[in-house]
């Protein structure tokens, strides 16, 4: 075996010698039929030989080092077949000049021309063995490579589906092309090298010859993290040849088994962190974000009239952005306090208010109805008015609300634990209330996520 794997490996080098030969042989056999090069004619037979002997010694030792690597299957077997076509080939050229065997003259050319072709062919499938497929396009302009990669296909569909995440399914989708790609060509239903085929869900739970490959929610335990971050060149190393996975495909594959190694999870439900987050956007566009109400479901504008009516309340609204029709809602500075009648006319776009800032504007517990009506809240600023623990349970309908700040009010923990139903809260702002670190640490168990700034301890 090894013996064989040894000269096996002098394939590549000796491959050269038939492609010149044979090639050079053609040319040669081309050109002597024009008058000038007819002297090229008496040598024809011989490189034919020479390109017969080496390609018979070439296709014996690709037989041999076929053994070796993960080639990929398909285009193995169409170069190894064609290689050995071509010795045949060759052979049957040799013994037409030879003239061992009679045949019509106009034979020859016709068949030198074929060989000719397979070898080149067969040479390009070596090279796609050697570097991977597309070797030869991957810097080609655009226009060539649609032509020969079939693959831009693929990442369209890809493309298709990162506008809607929740078709994503993991496994099928981010971790089988990774381990297709990088342990495919020896773990697969007809190569079960370590008796592990990898390319299925079946074959992946099976696991190898000496057991299990994963263990879900443990990285660490599992083969396919362990054996893939080893020092490269340690005998259990994978790939033990080609390339090995990257950064990114190892934090890919840690976060599948990690949250379980599911084989039908998608996409959406699966948490991320900040480094994954990154990796997934960089690598393959998607956006772990969670967006706020006012990016993903657009609303009608307000109508002119209506921003007018709010002015005259006091209420000076924007839209948040020129393309975005949620407003920004602020008091203005004519209006000390604001009524509960001024505040109420904000019911008439409670569609579209989501940032509101009501500082120091004359609030009470009796405001909270109507603010607790602004569904599509996002942003609230409460500080610097006379509230109380009264008012805010009736805010616990806004689903949206991701900020609030009651800083310089008279809200304790009572009030605070009124927002434990807001699932959507990820900042609070409590300095200068009647607050206490218990009161946080009570609510921060039941929102963990939720950053909260109570400034200096009370
Ligand atoms: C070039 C061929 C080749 C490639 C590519 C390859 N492996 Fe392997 N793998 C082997 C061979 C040979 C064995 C058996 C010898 C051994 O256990 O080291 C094996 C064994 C294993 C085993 C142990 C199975 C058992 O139960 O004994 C695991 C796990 C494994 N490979 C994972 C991977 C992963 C993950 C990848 C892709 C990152 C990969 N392999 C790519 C050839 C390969």
């Amino acid at each position: 075996m090894d013996t064989t794997l040894f000269l096996g490996r002098f394939h590549p080098l000796v491959v050269h010698l038939p492609i010149t030969l044979i090639l050079l042989g053609g040319f040669m056999h081309f050109l002597s039929t024009k008058g000038k090069y007819k002297y090229l004619d008496s040598a024809v037979s011989f490189v034919l030989l020479l390109g017969a002997v080496f390609a018979i010694v070439a296709a014996i030792l690709g037989w041999f080092v076929a053994e070796d690597r993960g080639y990929d299957p398909d285009t193995l077997f169409f170069h190894r077949w064609l290689g050995i076509a071509v010795s045949i080939g060759s052979i049957i050229l040799c013994v037409i000049r030879f003239q061992l065997f009679q045949v019509s003259e106009r034979l020859f050319p016709i068949l030198m021309i074929i060989i000719m072709c397979m070898v080149g062919f067969t040479g390009h499938l070596g090279g796609n063995l050697t570097h991977g497929e597309g070797y030869l396009t991957e810097y080609a302009p655009d226009f060539v490579k649609d032509i020969f990669q079939s693959d831009s296909n693929a990442k369209m569909l890809f493309a298709e589906m990162t506008a809607q995440p929740d078709s994503i399914i993991v496994f099928d989708d981010i971790i089988l092309p990774i381990i297709e790609a990088k342990c495919g060509n020896c773990h697969n239903d007809s190569q079960k090298k370590g008796g592990l085929n990898l390319i299925t869900a079946n074959g992946l739970e099976e696991g190898g010859d000496n057991g299990e490959v994963f263990v879900a929610t443990k990285p660490f335990e599992s083969e396919l993290i362990l054996r893939t971050t080893l020092p490269p060149g340690h005998t259990k190393f994978m790939p033990p040849k080609g390339t090995p996975l990257s950064f990114s495909e190892i934090e890919l594959l840690k976060w599948w088994i990690n949250s379980g190694a599911s084989f039908e999870q998608r996409f959406s439900t699966l948490e991320s962190n900040s480094t994954l987050a990154t990796l997934l956007k960089r690598d393959f566009g998607l956006d772990t974000r969670v967006k706020p109400i006012y990016e993903m479901i657009a609303v009608e504008p307000v109508s002119n009239e209506v921003m007018e009516q709010l002015q005259e309340n006091g209420l000076i609204a924007q839209q948040i952005s020129q393309n975005n029709n949620y407003l920004d809602v602020s008091v203005s500075p004519d209006f000390k306090e604001l009524s509960a009648e001024n505040l109420e006319t904000l019911l008439l776009v409670s569609d579209q208010v989501t940032w509101l800032d009501l500082s120091d504007a004359g609030i009470t517990d009796a405001h909270m109805e109507t603010i607790g009506q602004l569904t599509k809240l996002t942003r609230l600023r409460l500080n610097s008015n006379e509230i109380s623990d009264e008012g805010l349970p009736l805010l616990n309908k806004l689903k949206y609300l991701e900020s609030i700040n009651l800083y310089d009010t008279k809200v304790s923990d009572k009030g605070l634990a009124a927002l434990e139903s807001i699932n959507s809260l990820k900042r609070a702002y409590l300095w200068q209330t009647l607050v206490t670190t218990d009161g946080v640490s009570v609510l921060k168990e039941k929102l963990p996520n939720l950053a909260i700034d109570i400034g200096a301890v009370n």
